[in-house]
């Protein structure tokens, strides 16, 4: 079988690789990294070595893919993957086409000097920008055709290895700069009648009258009109793009979300991609994608995630922030969603200690970060690659156990939100655990975690800055006591114990900033 997404036996969505259930652990390479095989060879694969990443997220370049048209180069496709093989890493394919963080970045040279064919999005009427508009068919068809032949490559090459298990179609998609495309083609369609599909979105479904059906754009939807079309004819253009993509090699396929945020404008984020809100019209209008996923470089990681895990959307995180809260949001990632994977951005910035002439990427620009509304601390990767590499060390070892435990109830996960959060209370079936939240410190991870029922009297603790009490059931006539406290790992799914804390040790069931399990065994008295 092929890498695929299906639901395990309580029906949460699980990504298969060789028919065995697979977390991705990933980090997404920078992006021009792949450009050079040398320069994967002598400075980001060596990075990667310290950390136990499973799988690496990398681009693949319309641009050098097909340089002329019609005429295809597998050159720095072949060697990634030979390279991934080499390392025993997965790859998630970053398909860099026409669209890359809402503009037309990496379209070979043919189609960017043609803009009569391949004709640009505008700003205003008469207006262009330099991002092909979604409108232009001519740009989505080549881009389909270059697409598909890349999955029969990989279908042809790599469809009994599986080192691919997964592709993204484009990145961050979307229109920047305006609210809607205003070309000639974007005039007369926006200025048209609304597609019956749409009007069925609006609620005007079978019982559309005459009036609706002539109804256009603005007449429906309101001020929401432009983002929506923009919306719909980014879907199509996707789906025709995914399809295609798909009937060569159906890899399970995602499209990552540039996100909406202040100032909400439509326009100051990339509009017509996949944010939160159109999570529907994504999932009606592009049914060949397997799932929306959220780049998270915004604080809220939990609004975020509680976002993309709705509709039943496999969350899939192909770019977090590079801070060190990254090694403690990864436990709720998965603690609480169940998700598919987690990945960093910029991963090849993030071992353990830069060695000197490293890979580190040079620091954004603060003025561009700041007409984006980006928080800056986002793309800091100083300190982290420390306790990522730790926190990723406790996750590898137990992937087996977690992804048994996808469904089941017994995982209880926990993260501090905001800085009044001072902790929790997680009811086990037995007795309640307290957990207070502990560090604070911007230059470390935060507070997160999961507890993972043991039998009736046990359970682990995994995560990071936290205290741990144990509680009993309020109203219960019974009292609780520590009858084994255990620090270790896991190491292949099993448990292994170091110290047993007694004595002094006994009072502190805590984790610092540095990852860690802990094992509870209590009785009722
Ligand atoms: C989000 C994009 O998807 C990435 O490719 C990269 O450009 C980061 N932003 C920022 O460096």
């Amino acid at each position: 079988m092929i890498p695929n997404i299906a639901p395990n036996s309580y029906g949460i969505p699980t990504l298969y690789v060789h028919d065995r259930p697979f977390l991705i652990l990933g980090g997404e390479l920078h992006n021009s990294s792949c450009s050079s095989p040398v320069y994967m060879e002598e400075q980001v694969w060596p990075a990667l070595r310290a950390l136990p990443l499973n799988t690496v997220i990398a681009p693949v370049y319309w641009e050098t893919l097909e340089p002329v048209e019609g005429s295809f180069d597998y050159t720095l496709v072949d060697s990634l993957l030979n390279q991934a093989r080499r390392e025993n890493k997965k790859l998630i394919l970053l398909w860099f086409g026409i669209w890359k963080n809402g503009e037309t970045m990496y379209a070979p040279s043919w189609i960017k000097n043609d803009p009569g064919t391949y004709f640009r999005a505008c700003y205003s009427p008469g207006n262009p920008s330099d991002t092909v508009s979604p409108l232009c068919s001519a740009a989505t068809e080549a881009d389909a055709r270059a697409f598909s032949h890349l999955m029969a490559h990989l279908k042809e090459t790599d469809g009994r290895d599986n080192t691919v298990i997964m592709v993204q179609v484009e990145n961050e998609i979307g229109f920047l700069g305006a609210e809607r495309d205003f070309s000639e083609a974007a005039q007369k369609a926006y200025h048209g009648t609304v597609p019956p599909v749409m009007l069925e979105y609006a609620g005007r479904g079978t019982e559309a009258s005459a009036h609706d059906t002539n109804s256009s754009w603005y007449d429906v939807f309101g001020e929401a009109a432009p983002e929506l079309f923009m919306t719909y004819h980014y879907c199509l253009a996707i789906q025709r793009i995914a399809s295609a993509g798909k009937a060569e090699y159906p890899l399970p396929m995602n499209v990552n979300a540039w996100l909406e945020q202040f100032p909400e404008l439509p326009g100051s984020y990339p509009c017509g991609g996949p944010i939160a809100k159109y999570m529907d019209l994504w999932k009606k209008l592009v049914p060949s994608i397997d799932m929306l996923s959220p780049d998270i470089y915004l604080s809220d990681f939990k609004g975020v995630c509680d976002a993309y895990s709705a509709l039943g959307n496999p969350l899939f995180i192909p770019e977090a922030r590079r801070d060190p809260v990254t090694a403690s949001n990864v436990f709720y990632a998965f603690g609480q969603y169940n998700a598919l994977g987690f990945s960093p951005f910029g991963i090849e910035d993030m071992q353990p200690s830069l060695p000197e002439n490293s890979a580190a990427a040079p620091a954004p620009d603060p003025a561009v970060m700041a007409a984006l509304n980006i928080d800056l601390s986002a793309f800091s990767s100083t300190g982290t690659g420390v306790y990522l590499q730790r926190s990723y060390t406790v996750l590898s070892q137990m992937t087996g156990f977690l992804s048994q435990l996808r469904g089941t109830g017994e995982l209880h996960a926990f993260i501090r939100k905001n800085e009044h959060d001072k902790g929790c209370i997680l009811p086990l079936p037995e007795i309640d655990v307290k957990l207070t939240y502990t560090g604070f410190r911007p230059d470390q991870p935060g507070s997160a975690g999961f507890l993972i029922e043991n039998g009736r009297h046990g359970f682990y603790a995994v995560g990071c800055q936290f205290k741990i009490e144990l509680l009993a059931k309020k109203g219960s006539e019974k009292k609780v006591s520590l009858v084994r406290l255990e620090e270790g790992d896991f190491i292949d799914d099993v448990f292994c114990p170091s110290r047993i804390l007694n004595g002094d040790e006994r009072m502190q069931a805590a984790i610092g900033p540095m990852a860690g399990v802990l094992r509870f065994e209590f009785c009722l008295y």
